[in-house]
């Protein structure tokens, strides 16, 4: 329902020109919440307003719901984009408005009846659990609160689609949650489909069906959350997923770690398996059919969506060419083998 075709975007900065973000393709099915990933820079933010053209591309196509917004009148721009929420990291309330009249604000400047008003924000104080403080200001609120106004306020005027723009980045790991959990429940309960940004590989494992990766304006990978987890296929998410996951090795392992093979040395490999498998009957069949010692240096399982991703840090010594056959025996299964290096 949201593709973006070829999208590129220029600044002129002086004489210089920067290049925001290039020839970027992509597809975002109506009801997924799908995560953008990328560093500071890499054109995120950029990226998310081109979606509602704050950001007018320099070229390529917005396409949603098979109308190029690229191609509409300013008027039915407008019309087009309240059908598209935002929400920021820095929550952008006004200050001198309480919980209520920053959620009402929207529908005041539509001009909608005082009582509709006064019902929809009850409802929407209701769903984001802020009940109770809808006569506090934001200097009253938490900023996990002052983030559910702003996601209440984001929903007055029942978009299908939301955009967050890093809408977790200023808050603590608790409230960080409670945030994920409450896009998943609206993203559920009334459909709306979300495009979030983030600098935290970890939010998109929380909560997203779908992520791609941005570096210096490109769209590295794009894929389901599981994959990119668990089939990384460009260095860049392959260091963002260890990070993120805290695969690590020991730092005793790291210390003795070499790139080149050495015949005192053994190999190290990692094993990442999706779903019900385990590392063990993999282990097993190796030793058994190769001749080979394996000895498992690290083990994780993680949880991500509704899948199980193991990965297994294993030392395979042995005969050279065993551990080649080894190796290739295993490549056409499920089961991934990255090559760490020698120890
Ligand atoms: N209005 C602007 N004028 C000039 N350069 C900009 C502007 N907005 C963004 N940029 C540049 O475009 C690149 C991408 O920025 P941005 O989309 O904000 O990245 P991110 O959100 O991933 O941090 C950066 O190099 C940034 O300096
Ligand atoms: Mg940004």
């Amino acid at each position: 329902m949201i593709e973006l075709q070829q999208v590129s975007k220029t600044y002129q900065v002086h004489n210089r020109v920067v290049t925001a973000l290039s020839g970027i393709n992509l597809k975002i099915n109506r009801g997924e919440i799908f995560g953008v990933l990328g560093e500071s820079g890499a054109g995120k933010s950029t990226l998310l307003r081109s979606v509602n053209l704050l950001e007018r591309p320099t070229s390529g196509h917005v396409i949603i719901d098979d109308v190029d917004l690229m191609l509409l009148s300013a008027q039915d721009l407008r019309q087009r984009r309240r059908h598209i929420g935002m929400i920021f990291q820095h929550f952008n309330l006004l200050e001198s408005r309480t919980a209520f009249e920053n959620i009402a604000l929207p529908m005041e400047l539509l001009n909608m009846p005082r009582a509709a008003i006064q019902h929809e924000v009850s409802s929407l104080l209701e769903l984001v659990g802020l009940t109770h403080h809808a006569k506090h200001y934001p200097n009253q609120l938490s900023g996990g609160q002052k983030q559910r106004v702003a996601i209440a306020r984001a929903l007055t005027t029942k978009p299908e689609i939301l955009l967050c723009d890093e809408a977790t980045s200023a808050l603590d790991p608790k409230s960080t949650f409670s945030i994920l959990q409450l896009l998943k429940e609206i993203n559920r309960k009334l459909n709306v489909t979300i495009l979030l940004i983030t600098h935290e590989m970890d939010v998109i494992k929380h909560i997203c069906d779908h992520a791609a990766v941005l570096h210096h304006g490109q769209l590295i990978e794009s894929n389901t959350v599981v994959n990119l987890f668990a089939k990384p296929a460009s260095i860049i998410t392959r260091q963002l997923v260890q990070k993120a996951l805290h695969l690590e090795l020991p730092g005793k392992i790291k210390q003795q770690l070499e790139p080149e093979a050495h015949p005192d040395k053994s190999l190290l490999v990692r094993f990442t398996f999706v779903g019900d498998d385990s590392s063990l009957p993999l282990i097993t069949t190796l030793v058994q059919k190769f001749n080979i010692t394996i000895n498992i240096i690290q083990a994780n399982i993680e949880s991500i969506q509704d899948a199980a991703v193991g990965f297994t840090v294993c030392q395979l010594s042995g005969d050279h060419k065993a551990i080649n056959d080894a190796l290739a025996y295993i490549k056409p299964s499920s089961i991934t083998a990255e090559v760490l290096g020698y120890v």
